[in-house]
C-alpha cells in the first residue's frame, strides 16, 4: 500500500499557521487537524473558525477529540469546504469512546458527503469498533493518550494495527501519536498506511528530511 504522511498542525506555530502549512505542503499527503474540547481530552485547541482559515490544497483530516461530535459535524464540514475544497478531500474522525450510537454518527458524517473515520484510544480494545468496520473510510489507531503532542508511543497500537490489517486488507489505517522514523517504520511494517506526525515534523530542523525519513 502507498504510505501517506499527515503532519499534525498541533505542533506548528498557530500565529503563522498558513506559513507553517506551506513549509511542509509539497512533501505530504494530508493535513491532520487536532480539535480538542477540554472535556474528552485535557487540552483545548481550535474549532471550525480556525479550520475555515486554513489555506492549503491538501486534503483535510479532521481529528475530533470532543464530546458530542454530532453537534459540530455540520460546522466542520462547512468550514472545511467553504473555500472550494471538494468534499471527498475532507475526512472527519470521531472517537468511539464518546459516541453512544457510533453507527449513527458515522452515517451523519457520510450524509454530508465527506469521509467518515473512527478512532480508538490506547485503552480501547479493537472489538469496540469491529461492528462498524464496513461503515468507515478509515480507522485511526491512537499511539498515545490524546491531548498533547510529543508523547511517547504506546506499543499496544501495533497489535491493533496488525489485527485490523488482517481483517481489512484494503482499509486505510492511520496511526497518530508518538510517530517518528523508528516507530513509524514499525507501524508501516505492521499494516498502517497513514502516519500522523506532529512534533517529529514541526520540531525538526529540516522538516523535509523528517518527512522523507517517515516514508
Ligand atoms: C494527540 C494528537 C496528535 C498529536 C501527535 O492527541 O491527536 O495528532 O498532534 O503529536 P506527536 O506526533 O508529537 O505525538
Ligand atoms: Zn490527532
Amino acid at each position: 500500500m502507498n504510505i501517506k504522511i499527515a503532519p499534525s498542525i498541533l505542533s506548528a506555530d498557530f500565529g503563522k499557521l498558513n506559513q507553517e502549512i506551506g513549509s511542509v505542503e509539497q512533501y505530504v499527503d494530508l493535513l491532520h487537524v487536532d480539535v480538542m474540547d477540554g472535556h474528552f481530552v485535557p487540552n483545548i485547541t481550535i474549532g471550525a473558525p480556525v479550520v475555515r482559515c486554513i489555506e492549503t490544497k491538501l486534503p483535510l483530516d479532521l481529528h475530533l477529540m470532543i464530546e458530542h461530535p454530532e453537534n459540530f459535524i455540520e460546522d466542520f464540514v462547512k468550514a472545511a469546504t467553504e473555500k472550494g475544497r471538494s468534499k471527498k478531500d475532507v475526512s472527519i474522525t470521531v472517537h468511539q469512546e464518546v459516541c453512544k450510537d457510533l453507527r449513527k454518527v458515522l452515517e451523519q458524517i457520510h450524509s454530508f458527503g465527506v469521509k467518515a473515520a473512527v478512532s480508538i484510544n490506547p485503552a480501547t480494545p479493537l472489538k469496540m469498533i469491529e461492528g462498524v468496520l464496513d461503515d468507515v473510510d478509515m480507522v485511526l489507531v491512537m499511539g498515545v493518550n490524546p491531548g498533547f503532542g510529543g508523547q511517547k508511543f504506546i506499543e499496544n497500537a501495533l497489535e491493533k494495527i496488525a489485527a485490523l490489517r488482517k481483517m481489512k486488507p484494503d482499509l486505510d489505517i492511520e496511526v497518530d501519536g508518538g510517530i517518528n522514523a523508528e516507530t513509524g517504520k514499525r507501524c508501516v511494517e505492521t499494516g498502517a498506511n497513514i502516519l500522523v506526525a506532529g512534533s517529529y515534523i514541526f520540531g525538526a530542523k529540516d522538516r523535509k528530511q523528517a518527512i522523507v525519513s517517515l516514508r
